[in-house]
C-alpha cells in the first residue's frame, strides 16, 4: 500500500472548487455598456482573500482586491499606509480562489501619482505577481494621462473619483461630494477625463445621486456606484461591511448578514465547552464534510 499522502483536492481548503470556469474578461465588461445603456448592471463585491473570493466570485463580474483591506484586515486608521506589497499578496490570493469574475486591484496611496511611469511599473507588478486583469487609481483629471498611458502599454484602468479614500488627508473625512455646484461640476469633469483616457469603468463613491445620475449618462463606459446612486451602470460594496462584520458602516451600506454575531456566538459556545471540558472529541465530531 502507498504511503504517499494525496491531497483531496475535492475538499480541500485550498482549493474547493475544481471545475474552473471562462473568466470574465475587461473588454466584456466595458462592452456592457452600449450607446449609453447597460441592460445587465456590473456586480462588484471586494475581495481580500482566497476564499472569501471562492465564495463570492458565482455570483459577481469583478471582484475588487480594495486598499480597504487596510482598514477591514490590517486594522489601520485609512487606506494611505497600505503598501504594494500588501496589494500584490492579498491579489494572488483573490486570483488563486477565483473562476469566473475579473479581478481589479486597487494601486495603493503613493505608488502610481508621481507619474505615468511609476505608475506603468507598479501597475506592472501587480498584473504580473497576481495575475490580476485590471488595476484601479484613485483621482480624476490629475490621473487622466496615467490612464492613458497604462490602457495603451496594456493594463486596463478602472478609475475611482468623488470620495476618494486615499485623499482623506486633503478632504478632511469620508463625507459625500459634490453638495457644492463647483464641487459637482469637477466631479463630473473628473468623470469625462477618465472616460476619454481610456478608463474601462469608473467607480463613484460618496456623491449625491444627481450626481452620479449626471455622470453615468455623461460617460461611455460603465460607473459602479458605491453611496451614489442606483442608477449607475453597477454596484460596489465592501463585503465585510455588507455582511455585518464591524458595529460601524457608511450609511448607505444595507446590512444582508450579521456575520459579527454568529463569529461571536460560536467562540462563545466553543469557549464555554472548552472551560467546562465538555469539547467533543473526533469520535462525536467527526463527519467528512462536502465542499459548499
Ligand atoms: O478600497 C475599496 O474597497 C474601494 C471600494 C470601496 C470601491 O475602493
Amino acid at each position: 500500500m502507498s504511503t504517499t499522502f494525496q491531497l483531496d483536492t475535492a475538499t480541500s481548503r485550498a482549493n474547493p472548487t475544481p471545475a474552473p470556469m471562462k473568466r470574465l474578461t475587461i473588454p466584456a465588461i466595458r462592452q456592457r455598456k452600449k450607446d449609453g445603456v447597460t441592460e445587465e448592471p456590473v456586480v462588484m463585491l471586494t475581495a481580500y482573500t482566497a476564499r472569501q473570493a471562492q465564495l463570492l466570485d458565482a455570483h459577481c463580474d469583478l471582484l475588487l482586491v480594495g486598499d480597504s483591506l487596510g482598514q477591514v484586515i490590517y486594522g489601520l486608521p485609512s487606506s494611505v499606509p497600505v503598501t504594494l506589497d500588501m496589494m500584490a499578496a492579498h491579489g494572488a490570493a483573490v486570483v488563486r480562489g477565483s473562476y469566473h469574475a475579473a479581478v481589479v486591484v486597487d494601486m495603493p496611496f503613493g505608488s502610481y501619482e508621481a507619474s505615468p511611469e511609476q505608475a506603468f511599473t507598479n501597475a506592472s507588478r501587480l498584473l504580473k505577481d497576481t495575475g490580476c486583469a485590471a488595476v484601479k487609481l484613485e483621482g480624476g483629471e490629475a490621473m487622466a494621462q496615467t490612464v492613458t498611458f497604462l490602457s495603451q502599454r496594456g493594463i486596463p484602468v478602472m478609475g475611482h473619483i468623488g470620495l476618494t479614500p486615499q485623499a482623506v488627508n486633503v478632504l478632511g473625512g469620508y463625507n459625500a461630494r459634490g453638495r457644492s455646484e463647483a464641487e459637482a461640476a469637477k466631479i463630473v469633469g473628473d468623470a469625462r477625463a477618465l472616460a476619454d483616457a481610456g478608463a474601462f469603468a469608473i467607480v463613484i463613491e460618496g456623491v449625491v445621486e444627481p450626481i452620479a445620475i449626471e455622470i453615468t449618462r455623461a460617460v461611455a463606459c460603465p460607473t459602479i456606484g458605491i453611496g451614489a446612486s442606483a442608477q449607475c451602470d453597477g454596484q460596489v460594496l465592501v463585503t465585510e461591511d455588507m455582511l455585518g462584520m464591524f458595529e460601524r458602516v457608511p450609511r448607505f451600506v444595507k446590512i444582508y448578514e450579521n456575520i459579527a454575531g454568529v463569529i461571536s456566538g460560536a467562540a462563545a459556545q466553543y469557549a464555554e465547552e472548552v472551560r467546562a471540558r465538555t469539547f467533543p472529541g473526533i469520535e462525536q465530531t467527526y463527519q467528512p464534510r462536502s465542499p459548499k
